[in-house]
């Protein structure tokens, strides 16, 4: 799963160019870093007439990355919309899903909706499986000081 690790790290590149556009410019377009991805999207829509997703897939075909990793940043928002749907899509999504969230809420029954319902299937994972792996995980991110 090169593609899925690769995407992974190049994901939110799409906000590098943004901030650029946006300090290259004299609109006060800075995004409040706190709000919801839904939201935060939005905005970029509304900013700059694309969002962060779309701006890093463009870049990723200007360096001619493999489609794959460019699709899974195009989509890693709304997996939904790839067709058909990818492994390194499906993962890039939840990892950035859960990364997004605080241990403490980890720890806790996440409830899980449609899109990262969506995503086991894609994965060919239960939901067991990750809730098991999702429980791991949240007890090594608690041991994990602050910064
Ligand atoms: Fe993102």
């Amino acid at each position: 799963m090169e593609s899925a690790f690769i995407s992974g790290l190049l994901h939110d590149m799409g906000k590098v160019i943004l901030a650029e556009k946006a300090a290259a410019s004299r609109e006060q377009t800075a995004l409040p870093y706190s709000t919801s991805e839904t939201t935060r999207l939005k905005l970029e829509e509304m900013a700059f007439g694309v969002t962060h997703a779309e701006a890093g897939y463009l870049l990723a075909e200007h360096w001619l990355l493999p489609p794959i990793v460019g699709d899974a940043i195009r989509f890693h928002h709304s997996p939904q919309l790839e067709i058909p749907p990818k492994a390194p899509t499906s993962i890039v999504f939840l990892a950035n899903t859960f990364c997004q969230m605080a241990p403490k809420q980890l720890k806790e029954d996440v409830v899980l909706e449609g899109k990262a319902l969506d995503v086991f299937n894609t994965l060919e994972m239960s939901e067991v499986a990750f809730r098991t792996s999702l429980k791991t995980y949240a007890s090594m991110a608690s041991e994990i000081p602050a910064i």
